[in-house]
């Protein structure tokens, strides 16, 4: 991290402010495609947009080789935009509208139904429309991720997919694959997120291929990709975390096995989002004020939750540097605060840092991943900038800070109130 830099940044840009790293983003691509690349023939990365869709992130992923997962028109468009081929987008959500999914059909992306209902959605849709459905379905494998429950998806009791157990996913084939306008393509599964251990997956990779085995026997179907979804956790708190080598190694060999049976080779489509960006990006933050009460120390920064939710959302832990003083010793115990006019919008409770004073510029972690994406408008507050350090050591801003006028860009007046 060079301080000097950052500060810069802070000062030319205003804070809070995003800044990214592309070159840890490519190493990070790079070492999760080649994790599964040396191992399995054929393996797409569909990036998950989720994590974040900023224009110049996405187009440096497309660069290295990876496709799309979008849940939504506009993360669909954001894949359009960077010049994204319909083969590389695999478009999932649990509840399309005929909007979004006119919009897929015309970007010739893969659908992921969620249900049978679903199914028939995008049937009605793409016959209107006069064209082909390629569709995989979302499978719930009823395995435990053993991650925070917000972010289990893979759990019995979970809103997505169709469940694995009894005949739910073998039926929603069967009745696939007598339909006009559906082109059956794959299978899909994604049971949870900040995944860190390597059983969770390989229990639901036997599940799907399995279950895959089943697709080939009773409907002689032969699916183009297995698709294992998202879901690698990164350690926030330098805890004990399978990296994509020991993910590859888990599950590589569970396909390759059930491939023997199967007589065929699917391609292995995976879809990370977190693992990709979260440790490329941090937010700075500066300083207000520093507060003592008869109870606590305050940090009183100019962030919030509305930029970075996952303390408050999922009690995360994210690292906290205070740049140009990282190497001082933390001798403070802080509660770090953010201006919304909440309570529960800390950062970080009870945090040693070395001492800190109003004007510093704090760096909230691995703030890459569901950071700017989930960032709100609360309290009025305009949605900041976003910065990206280039490998060749220089920065450039690829987003601009809102401006306050911004927020009455979409919003009226009644005549009579005028
Ligand atoms: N594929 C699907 C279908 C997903 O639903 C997700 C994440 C991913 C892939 C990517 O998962 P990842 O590799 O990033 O774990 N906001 C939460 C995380 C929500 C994840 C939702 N789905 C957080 O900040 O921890």
């Amino acid at each position: 991290m060079d301080s000097s830099q950052l500060k810069k940044i802070a000062e030319e840009h205003g804070t809070p402010v995003y800044v990214y790293s592309e070159e840890l983003l490519i190493k990070n691509y790079r070492t999760f495609y080649s994790a599964f690349s040396k191992r399995y023939s054929k393996v797409k990365i569909l990036y998950a947009y989720k994590a974040n869709a900023s224009l110049a992130l996405c187009a440096i992923l497309k660069k290295e080789g990876a496709g799309a997962d979008v849940v939504s028109g506009g993360e669909l468009l954001t894949a359009q935009k960077i010049g994204l081929a319909g083969r590389d987008i695999i478009y999932t959500n649990n509840s399309k509208t005929k909007e979004e999914i006119a919009q897929a059909l015309d970007a010739d992306a893969v659908i992921n139904a969620d249900s049978v209902p679903d199914l028939l959605k995008i049937q009605k849709t793409a016959e209107e429309k006069k064209k082909t459905a390629k569709i995989s379905f979302r499978i719930n494998p009823g395995v435990n991720p053993k991650t925070n429950a917000k972010i289990a998806t893979g759990l019995k009791e979970s809103k997505f997919g169709i469940h694995i157990e009894g005949d739910a996913a073998y039926t929603a084939y069967k009745t696939a694959n007598g339909l006009d306008n559906i082109k059956i393509t794959g299978v899909q599964t994604h049971i949870g997120s900040q995944i860190k251990e390597a059983a969770p997956f390989t229990e639901a990779c036997e599940k799907i291929m399995e279950f895959a085995l089943r697709l080939k026997k009773d409907l002689n179907l032969k699916l183009e990709y297995i698709d294992l979804g998202g879901g690698l956790g990164i350690p926030y708190q330098e805890e004990k975390i399978i990296k994509p080598d020991d993910l590859a190694s888990a599950i590589v060999p569970v396909v390759e096995k059930w491939n023997k049976q199967l007589n065929y080779e699917p391609a292995l489509w995976l879809e990370p989002g977190r693992y990709l960006v979260a440790n490329t990006g941090m937010l700075l933050t500066t300083v207000q004020t520093v507060k003592e009460t008869p109870y606590k120390k305050f940090i009183n920064t100019d962030a919030g939750f509305n930029t970075l939710i996952r303390p408050a959302m999922y009690d995360a832990y994210h690292r906290i540097e205070n740049i140009g003083r990282e190497k001082e010793e933390k001798t403070e115990k802080y509660d770090i605060a953010g201006n919304i006019c909440e309570s529960g919008d800390l950062f970080a409770k009870d945090r040693l840092m070395p001492k800190t004073m109003p004007g510093d510029i704090l760096a909230l972690m691995d703030a890459g991943a569901y950071g700017y994406s989930m960032a709100s408008r609360y309290n009025a507050r305009l949605l900041p900038a976003e910065v990206l350090i280039r490998s060749n050591g220089k920065y450039e801003l690829i987003r601009e800070r809102e401006k306050l006028e911004d927020q009455y860009k979409y919003q009226k007046i009644p005549k009579d109130l005028l």
